[in-house]
């Protein structure tokens, strides 16, 4: 018997890949979008038009908020694995819609674990913790007994859900993991992400369809890395002889200032960085244009300024291990990029 699968957010980006690498593990694979006005399938549309649409891979229209829709899906696929990655998954947009970001993050949860108790089902269930529940640490190198210092709204209903998750896991005997997962990335990344904003942002410079890209604190670090390793990460984390929360992460930490100047690199265009806080710019050396200034707008109203994660634990009990460097990072998006806007 093929294994089932059910993934709540499937086309965002961790679903779109986890879907894929489930397709090629031979699961039967059942993901969760919500109703658009417009199509919000594109990461997906790949698996959509293949054979395995309608055979092996099903979609359903559902929404965190809805319990019920929750409940009855659970109930009619019997899942042997659920990988809760839906989300209101926008820090910045969290501090405008905190209710919003917690009815989805927290009680969207809530709702998962509650139909598989109550089924009494002896699914598996994967939930998409993050790093930015660290917050506010000191601790130089974060790793699974760091205490959380959350610092936006979507920090705290992340916590929510790590905590009730543990919860569950004790108090119902449910076998529940938490992935506290550093930031990845990809080119299906949205262009709402700070990695995405700037490759794409780069490649429409080089290509002179965009003047300059504008950007908030580029002091903030982070770990960044290669989003289709990481969703094999989950995987593994549900495969384990024994539920158990684990970092992921690479362990190392760049800021995204570095990350500006690296994409730029690779696109062969020189830049200088003058002036200092919302005045510094970065120029296009050949030309002595801007092509990076500071918005104010892009701050946020309490930050996360250092990240980096230890993989020690994963490395050891699970054998999973990060292999992209930022380097490839960059050039893998820029590339998709290039081709993506030179048409
Ligand atoms: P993403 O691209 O933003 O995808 C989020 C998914 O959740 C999308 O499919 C989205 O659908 C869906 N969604 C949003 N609101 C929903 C709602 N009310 N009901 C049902 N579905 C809803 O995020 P991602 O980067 O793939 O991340 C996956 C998960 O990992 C998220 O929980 C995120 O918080 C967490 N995480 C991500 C990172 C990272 O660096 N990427 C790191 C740590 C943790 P629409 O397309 O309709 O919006
Ligand atoms: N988005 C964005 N836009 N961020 C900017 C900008 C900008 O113009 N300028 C600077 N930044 C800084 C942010 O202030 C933050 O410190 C850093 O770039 C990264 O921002 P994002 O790419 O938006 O990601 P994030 O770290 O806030 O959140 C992502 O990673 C988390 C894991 O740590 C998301 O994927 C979360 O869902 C995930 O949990």
């Amino acid at each position: 018997m093929k294994k089932k699968a059910f993934i709540t957010g499937i086309n965002g980006q961790d679903g779109s890949y986890l879907a894929e690498l489930l397709i090629e593990k031979n699961y039967v694979v059942h993901g969760t979008i919500r109703k658009s006005s417009t199509f919000n399938t594109e990461r997906i549309d790949s698996i959509i038009s293949s054979k395995h649409y309608n055979k092996d891979f099903f979609l359903y229209y559902t929404d965190l908020i809805d319990a019920h829709g929750i409940y009855n899906l659970i109930n009619k696929i019997k899942p042997d694995e659920i990988y809760n990655l839906a989300a209101q998954s926008h820090v910045h947009t969290s501090f405008d819609l905190p209710e919003y970001t917690t009815q989805i993050n927290s009680l969207g949860t809530l709702k998962i674990l509650d139909a598989v108790k109550n089924l009494k089902l002896k699914t598996k269930i994967y939930q998409a913790s993050t790093s930015e529940l660290y917050g506010n640490t000191k601790v130089k190198l974060q790793n699974e007994k760091t205490p959380f210092e959350p610092r936006s709204p979507y920090a705290i209903s992340k916590l929510y859900s790590y905590w009730i998750a543990k919860n569950y896991r004790e108090s119902h005997n449910i076998f529940l993991s938490n992935g506290i997962l550093f930031n990845h990335e990809s080119p299906r990344r949205n262009e709402t992400f700070v990695t995405k904003k700037i490759t794409s942002g780069a490649v429409k410079i080089k290509l002179g369809i965009q003047n300059k890209i504008s950007l908030g604190n580029i002091y903030a670090k982070r770990d960044w890395g290669y989003a289709p390793e990481y969703v094999f990460g989950m995987w593994k984390i549900l495969q384990h002889n024994e539920p158990d929360d684990f970092v992921i992460a690479t362990g190392k930490s760049y800021s995204v200032k570095e990350f500006v100047e690296k994409t730029f690199k690779y696109l062969d265009i020189n830049i200088v960085w003058k002036g200092k806080g919302y005045n510094e710019k970065a120029y296009n050396k050949k030309n002595n244009k801007v092509i990076v200034d500071i918005d104010r707008k892009y701050f946020r109203n309490t930050e996360v300024n250092f990240l980096k994660g230890s993989n020690l634990k994963i490395k050891k009990k699970l054998n999973w291990y990060p292999k992209t460097s930022l380097d490839k990072i960059i050039k893998i998006m820029v590339d998709s990029d290039l081709i993506k806007y030179s048409n």
